[in-house]
């Protein structure tokens, strides 16, 4: 049993001020915060410590950013073997604007490493890609790497997990290769023009998907929770009741907490059972893959809602 993550790294520099600066205008901030980043990278990070064999592929560049990555994976105790490097490239960045006082952020993401996938690298990674059991995916690199890794593993048989952030396009042919979807409402929204804000509306846009050859969908819904929808079954689980403070990477560890459960064998309502408790754990600490739970959390949480299996 083994997760193959093929996606981005980011490093998130955020800063904190009161207002934010207009046009030509500099203003003193209140706090700096860096570290590792990208929805990738999240997704990885959450299914190491949720207690996957995770191996991460991304692309740095050789420079101090790229460097966050690699000490951070080594603390994790994560596989550093297919973190590809490339001199000249620059490590992906993204430039986070916080207003303290509306709360609301302006972001800047520059995708240049991550995003300059080439088919050598690709390559490099056929073996390991055939190999898994569980290929999950993001929307974060280039596309044209993306669909090269989909037709390997589609070929060899592998179980293709791509959770569509940020929403962009899918060609049929690709979608058809798509063993589950994880899109949360809003990119649900823009993949099937479906505007979902209930359990009906989450059928229709689940049907859409179904249509176009994905064999069974999830979608993520915030504070709504969490449904899923295998063609004959579906479910719409509540969210679990947790003191909120900070949903941001909230559906990159529901992500990693599914992928772990769906590569240990547990179906996909089981699975969906504990991307809820993963991403419910996730919003109750501040950041994203720091905020990311252990497999210990993740079993308690899952037997106090749940029960035991
Ligand atoms: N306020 C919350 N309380 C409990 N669980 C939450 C909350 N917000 C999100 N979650 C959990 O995290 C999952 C992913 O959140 P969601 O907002 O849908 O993803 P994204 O971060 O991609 O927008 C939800 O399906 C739910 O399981
Ligand atoms: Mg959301």
């Amino acid at each position: 049993m083994s997760i193959v993550d093929f996606g981005s790294f980011v490093v998130d520099l955020t800063s904190r001020s009161k207002g934010f600066p207009v046009p030509g205008q500099t203003i003193l901030g209140n706090s700096f915060r860096y570290g590792p980043g990208g929805k990738g990278s999240n997704q990885a990070v959450a299914a190491h410590r949720a207690g996957a064999d995770v191996t991460f592929v991304t692309k740095l560049g050789k420079d101090a950013f790229g460097q966050i990555a690699l000490d951070f994976y080594r603390k994790e105790g994560m596989n550093t073997d297919y973190i590809l490097e490339e001199e000249g490239l620059s490590t992906s960045v993204a430039q986070i604007m916080v207003d303290e006082e509306s709360a609301q952020n302006a972001i800047i993401v520059i995708i240049d490493a991550c995003g300059k996938i080439s088919e050598q690298d690709v390559e490099k990674c056929r073996k390991l890609v055939e190999s898994a059991n569980i290929l999950l995916l993001q929307h974060e690199i280039n596309m044209d790497a993306q669909y090269r890794v989909i037709d390997i593993a589609h070929r060899a048989g592998v179980r293709i997990v791509l959770n569509p952030a940020p929403a962009a396009p899918i060609p049929d042919e690709i979608m058809a290769k798509i063993d589950i979807v994880t899109p949360n409402e809003t990119e649900a929204e823009v993949l099937t023009g479906i505007h979902v804000a209930n359990a009906a509306d989450a059928r229709r846009a689940a049907e859409c998907f179904l249509k176009k050859g994905v064999r069974q969908v999830v979608i993520t819904l915030g504070a709504m929770g969490a449904y899923a929808f295998d063609g004959v079954r579906e479910e719409l689980l509540p969210r679990i009741p947790v003191e909120a403070v900070d949903t941001t990477g909230a559906g990159d560890a529901f992500n990693g907490g599914f992928a772990m459960a769906l590569d240990a064998g547990m179906d996909l309502f089981t699975a969906l059972r504990y991307g809820n408790v993963t991403g419910a754990l996730s919003v109750t600490r501040y950041g994203t893959a720091p905020a990311m739970p252990t497999r210990e959390e993740i079993d308690r949480l899952y037997a106090a809602t749940y029960g035991t299996k």
